[in-house]
């Protein structure tokens, strides 16, 4: 039988997490700069949290009725880098977070390569439903659910934002152009009129990495990442 998304522990982990995040920064004696940058801190979480509940609530298209959970995303509310990648596959579904399987075990060992830890970043997906089967999005699902992903974005505003993949490129620069040709170079990707464009680095998806775990393909996600580092201003190690 299908569970049930469990809305309360979409609830329940982001609470956690605005928490873990808030909690121990504001202290007797702060500047008033650091106690400004904790309610900032405290009001993104608060919004990831509100999107949260709304994708666990969604209904927009078919995969409501099809995935265990949804999985809006995680992380820092106040990140420098987005990771954006597809959408949920087998493990993803089942736990409720965004790469957890095999593919998030090589994104992990990316973002530890780069000098930060998982903690240090925000990850999310296209789509926060799982397409049954890891088939591909479907247009009328990315229309439905871009949204949710365009007010994490608004809300975190990062300083980079890296597409996982084709899907997430495409996506995101609403453009044909394959990855092979998006990769490697900066876009710009932009959350509103009033907004500075945000800087997207789109490289290959670590499942793509996984089949084809080439030197070659490797060192050209290096190559993207230190771009990013360079860019942020963050050490190359
Ligand atoms: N692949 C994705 O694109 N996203 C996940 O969360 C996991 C695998």
């Amino acid at each position: 039988m299908k569970k049930e998304p469990l809305i309360e522990n979409v609830i329940r982990q982001h609470a956690q997490m605005n928490e873990f995040f808030t909690g121990g920064f504001i202290q007797k004696g702060q500047t008033s700069s650091s106690q400004q940058n904790a309610a900032i801190i405290a009001e993104k979480s608060a919004k990831l949290q509100k999107i949260a509940e709304q994708v666990a609530k969604c209904k927009k298209c078919d995969l409501a009725s099809t995935r265990t959970n949804p999985v809006s995303g995680e992380g820092n509310p106040d990140a420098r880098i987005v990771f954006v990648g597809e959408a949920p596959g087998a493990d993803e579904d089942a736990q409720g977070r965004p790469f957890v399987g095999r593919a998030g075990q090589l994104l992990d060992k990316i973002i530890n390569a780069m000098g930060l830890k998982r903690s240090d970043v925000f990850i999310c997906n296209i789509l926060k439903s799982r397409p049954p089967g890891n088939r591909d999005p479907k247009p009328d699902e990315i229309n439905a659910c871009l949204p949710y992903l365009q007010s994490q974005l608004e809300t975190i505003e990062p300083e980079i934002i890296v597409a996982l993949g084709a899907h997430a490129a495409k996506t995101l620069l609403d453009t044909t152009n394959p990855i092979g040709q998006l990769r490697g170079q900066f876009h710009d990707y932009y959350t509103g009129l009033n907004h500075p464009p945000i800087k997207l680095m789109a490289t290959y998806h670590p499942a793509y990495l996984l089949r084809s775990y080439s030197p070659e393909n490797r060192r050209k996600v290096w190559e993207d990442m230190k771009k990013v580092l360079t860019e942020l201003d963050l050490p190359i190690q």
